[in-house]
């Protein structure tokens, strides 16, 4: 199970995806790091390639900004070539795995079952998962995005205790706002964020939903992040392209950190 986190932390990730050497990495992290000497006003992660987990781990350990991992195998260890196991991560220095991203579902093929394995086995080797969920530009086209994320939540959190449930991050990241400067609307958003709500109340336990962080993500960037934090039903955002520019992350994360503030 992993460690104590506060009730719906507001959090920021900058998912690196398959971006940055060891090195240019580590000097990306410095950047941050600087422009986060003056305060850090949310929790925030970064989550770049395997191969740079350990240089950037060495320059954000003791700054208070958490590392994470991008995806791990559901076993712990064993002959899975090319695979990274949960253990592995946490002797790294992770904090944090994101499972289930869209670009692993669509690009990958990982179906339910196997993000439910996984999102198992971070909790058993003490990470905290971000489990991504969103619909596709077809499925919302059809009327059947509250349909693919009842399906993809009830997946993931099947069978899990209230406990655990507290400790899983969630995002909402429509895939059609990844990567293509298409973000949600903030109501778009908050219905879905309340569709998610309402599925882990029925699925984990009465009123559980209220207590678990859900991040927004798709297309998010420091003009827009103000106007997404509006919605209280969003505990922070899921950051991909805009989280490889410091200073736009910066501002991100302020504005994240200012809405808590509110
Ligand atoms: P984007 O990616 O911010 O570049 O749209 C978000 C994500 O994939 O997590």
């Amino acid at each position: 199970m992993s460690a104590a986190w506060p009730r719906r932390p507001r959090l920021v990730a900058g998912n690196w995806k398959m971006n940055r050497t060891a090195p240019d990495g580590a000097a990306l992290a410095r950047e941050m790091v600087t422009l986060l000497a003056g305060g850090r006003p949310c929790e925030i992660a970064v989550f770049p390639p395997f191969t740079a987990l350990e240089s950037v781990g060495g320059v954000v350990r003791g700054t208070g900004v958490h590392l994470g991992a991008q995806d791990l195998h559901p076993e712990p260890h064993g002959a899975f070539t090319g695979s990274i196991a949960g253990p592995m991560l946490v002797a790294a220095g992770c904090r944090f795995v994101i499972i289930g991203h869209s670009e692993r579902r669509h690009g990958l093929g990982e179906d339910d079952a196997l993000v439910a394995r996984k999102v198992a086995a971070a909790h058993r080797d003490g990470l905290t998962p971000i489990v991504c969920v969103g619909e596709t530009l077809a499925e919302r086209e059809a009327d059947r995005a509250a349909e693919v994320l009842v399906r993809q939540v009830a997946a993931a959190f099947d069978g899990m205790t209230p406990a655990v449930a507290c400790a899983t991050v969630i995002a909402y990241e429509p895939v059609w706002a990844i990567g293509t400067g298409k973000v949600a609307t903030v109501e778009q958003a908050t219905e879905m964020h309340r569709v998610v709500r309402a599925t882990l109340d029925r699925v984990v336990a009465p009123r559980i939903g209220a207590e678990v962080a859900i991040l927004y993500g798709g297309s998010v960037n420091a003009g827009n992040a103000a106007s997404l934090f509006a919605s209280e039903d969003l505990d922070g955002a899921l950051v991909g392209g805009a989280s490889l520019e410091p200073a736009g992350f910066w501002r991100i994360v302020a504005a994240a950190g200012g809405a808590a503030a509110r």
